[in-house]
């Protein structure tokens, strides 16, 4: 089962509602919604009142993916505002396993992020606290950047980590990519071990205005592409 999960970072703010709802209608799993501060990473964007205005929109999973220093203040905030999925980066937060609880304790999904650069030793010590593990195929800050080759070896070793703590756990982590995917990467990214694929510049570069939602065309080809895995 595999999800595709746009980014609305490469959305049109200025009309953020109707390219969520179209962009769901037109096939999309879940809502991928990019927040940084300017400070953990070099761009500034959204916080917990857009993903509040968002949320009466879509009954779609609102996956936060947090680019953000310090991490714990503003968890419960986007727990509030509706988010279901709430991921950060481990270098952003002192302690790393109480962020995790605290996500969870606020009722939503937790994850890891690992910049391409950053050991997957981190999840070590926590897997009983993640939900899911995204990892970062570009640099974080921007989108319409060029998929890092190296995440593919680096999505194998962490797919090996996580079938080896569901085989004794029962328990299944997700194992998200995000930056670079496209249509002509997406199937290989699907074979080395990917199971939710964020898209940004791919998916909002691509509106049509003959698809009924603008977006459908672009969904289903990314589709087609999984389904040859
Ligand atoms: C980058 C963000 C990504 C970004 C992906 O820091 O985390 O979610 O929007 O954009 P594309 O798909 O264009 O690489
Ligand atoms: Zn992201």
């Amino acid at each position: 089962m595999y999800r595709i999960a746009p980014s609305i970072l490469s959305a049109n703010f200025a009309r953020l509602g109707e390219d969520v709802t179209n962009v769901i209608a037109s096939g999309a799993d879940w809502i991928h919604f990019d927040v940084m501060d300017n400070h953990y990473v070099p761009n500034l964007t959204i916080g917990p009142l857009v993903c509040e205005a968002l949320r009466p929109l879509t009954q779609a999973t609102i996956d936060v993916h947090l680019m953000v220093k310090p991490v714990d203040r503003i968890v419960p905030d986007f727990a509030k505002a509706g988010a279901n999925v709430i991921t950060f980066h481990p270098e952003a937060s002192d302690h790393v396993d109480r962020t995790l609880s605290l996500i969870r304790e606020q009722g939503c999904k937790a994850g890891l992020v690992f910049n391409p650069a950053t050991s997957l030793d981190y999840m070590d010590y926590v897997m009983d606290k993640l939900d899911i593990v995204l990892l970062m195929s570009v640099n974080p800050g921007f989108g319409g950047q060029k998929f890092i080759p190296a995440t593919l070896n680096k999505l194998r070793a962490a797919k090996t980590r996580l079938d080896a703590y569901e085989k004794t756990s029962g328990r299944k982590i997700m194992l998200e990519i995000d930056g670079g995917v496209r249509i002509d990467n997406i199937a290989e990214i699907a074979r080395a071990g990917a199971d939710t694929f964020v898209a940004g510049s791919a998916v909002f570069s691509a509106a049509r205005d003959s698809d009924p939602h603008r977006y459908d065309s672009v969904i289903a080809a990314l589709r087609s592409e999984l389904k040859k895995v």
